[in-house]
């Protein structure tokens, strides 16, 4: 093989990067693949439109069939995102006997199993170290760096756009539509935004993470989520004073043989260092139990991160051809086959602390009917703040549990938003106080 001929389908940010990245290292890639890494053909949309890069001889199509079915090429780079129309182009590139490499989280976190399978059938390489986290290393470092470890822990910041909202809230004590918008203007945030603020990205990201590190299958509908939409500032404000960050975290945690998963905005001590992961920056801690605790930090979006992953799995590919292998590290650290069904903990049973915030009439009595319904559930208080605003009616009640269930927190919040004199649904953070 004298060359790695790559198609590539989807030519937006990230594939630009990718173009750029090929044809920019050219020397330095071939000396480190072993081969030339030759961008051939690019299949897109808008083929005509300028991305103001000097293509030379790569021929720019918008026909998607002069990729997936080519003859002249070895493997196909999936940047189109989504499901349709990729999960068909990406399973009738393998069909036709191409490697693939994608950066999208949600094919792999939701069809990932049936693709895997497919790969190994066809004898061809799907990989992706592009979908997690961007340019940071996770995805190899799991199944290669770390492969010697039993994994109890992996926790971190997956999604750039809530992290900067948060951080932004946060540095700037303005309110979350504020920022958001503030975020699509500038071009950080989504036109439409719910994958990110509703946590399915970081969801679709902590799947993948948590099948390579637990032998578990990717299951995405089994994880909790919860985005960052009823944050508020006060929220923001009392973290603060308590000496804790807001951050929306993705954590699976193996437990007694029951796995946590989970995507939702958590208290974390300010001094920790998930805690400093700040504005669009992504990290992922894993626990292992000889590596102890291993961070990850870095860019998890933008055009030349997301390349630099890319162009990584590309330069393993040809690695793995020039010396014949059909593939030295399964995908997913382990064949699909021997993937097993981790049980997952029933989230009511979660224990831990938690932060409470009520909206409530400022009247006599009305702690004490919220304090009665906690103690009839045994939840015992270790802080309760409310700020006087006599000229209101409803003042925010903010209160934090000592460690309970979250069951009995649900069944006391059921009850107190049932009292007259509290105005709004209660909203609950829980408080992750031994991260790193
Ligand atoms: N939209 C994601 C983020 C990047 O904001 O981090 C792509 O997964």
């Amino acid at each position: 093989m004298d060359a790695l001929r790559i198609g590539m389908l989807g030519f937006g940010t990230v594939g630009r990067g990718v173009a750029d990245l090929l044809l920019t290292h050219q020397e330095l890639l071939s000396h480190r693949a072993g081969m030339p890494l030759r961008l051939v053909r690019i299949a897109t949309r808008n083929p005509e439109k300028d991305r103001g890069l000097s293509l030379g001889g790569v021929e720019v199509t918008g026909n998607v069939n002069r990729v997936v079915e080519a003859k002249d090429l070895d493997v196909v780079v999936e940047l189109i995102g989504g499901i349709i129309p990729t999960r068909d182009l990406v399973s009738r590139s393998m069909e036709n006997g191409k490697h693939v490499i994608t950066a999208n989280k949600a094919l792999i976190a939701e069809f990932g199993t049936e693709l895997f399978a497919m790969a190994h059938s066809r004898g061809v390489q799907l990989n992706f170290e592009a979908a997690v986290a961007g340019a940071v290393p996770v995805i190899k470092a799991l199944r290669e760096s770390l492969a010697g470890n039993r994994i109890d822990l992996i926790y971190g910041i997956l999604n750039g756009t809530c992290n900067y909202i948060l951080t932004e809230m946060r540095e700037k004590g303005l309110p979350f539509q504020h920022v958001l918008a503030d975020a699509q203007e500038k071009g950080f945030a989504e036109a439409d935004p719910s994958f990110d603020i509703d946590g399915i990205d970081a969801a679709h990201k902590l799947a993948i993470l948590s099948a390579i590190a637990f032998g578990t299958h990717l299951d995405f509908s089994r994880i909790n989520k919860e985005g960052i939409r009823q944050v508020s500032s006060v929220d923001i404000a009392w973290a603060s004073e308590m000496g804790y960050r807001i951050k929306l975290l993705a954590l699976a945690r193996l437990q007694d043989g029951l796995l946590e998963l989970s995507v939702r905005p958590v208290m974390v001590p300010d001094r920790s260092m998930v805690a400093a992961v700040e504005g669009v920056f992504n990290a992922v801690f894993v626990h292992g139990d000889f590596a102890g605790t291993t961070m990850f930090h870095g860019r998890g979006a933008g055009e030349r991160p997301t390349a630099s992953a890319v162009v990584a799995d590309l330069i393993d590919l040809a690695r793995d051809l020039r010396v014949g292998s059909r593939k030295r590290v399964p995908s997913l650290s382990v064949p699909v086959h021997h993937l097993c069904n981790l049980p997952i903990q029933n989230a009511s049973q979660r224990q831990g602390s938690f932060y409470l915030r009520l909206a409530v009439i400022d009247r006599p009595g009305v702690l004490a009917e919220i304090t009665s319904i906690l103690t009839k559930y045994s939840i015992s208080l270790s802080a309760i703040h409310q700020k006087g605003q006599s000229h209101v009616d409803a003042v925010p009640l903010v209160m934090v549990t000592h460690e309970t269930t979250e069951a009995r927190i649900g069944v006391a919040m059921d009850e107190i938003e049932r009292l007259d004199s509290v105005l709004e649904p209660p909203y609950m953070i829980r408080i992750e106080a031994q991260l790193a």
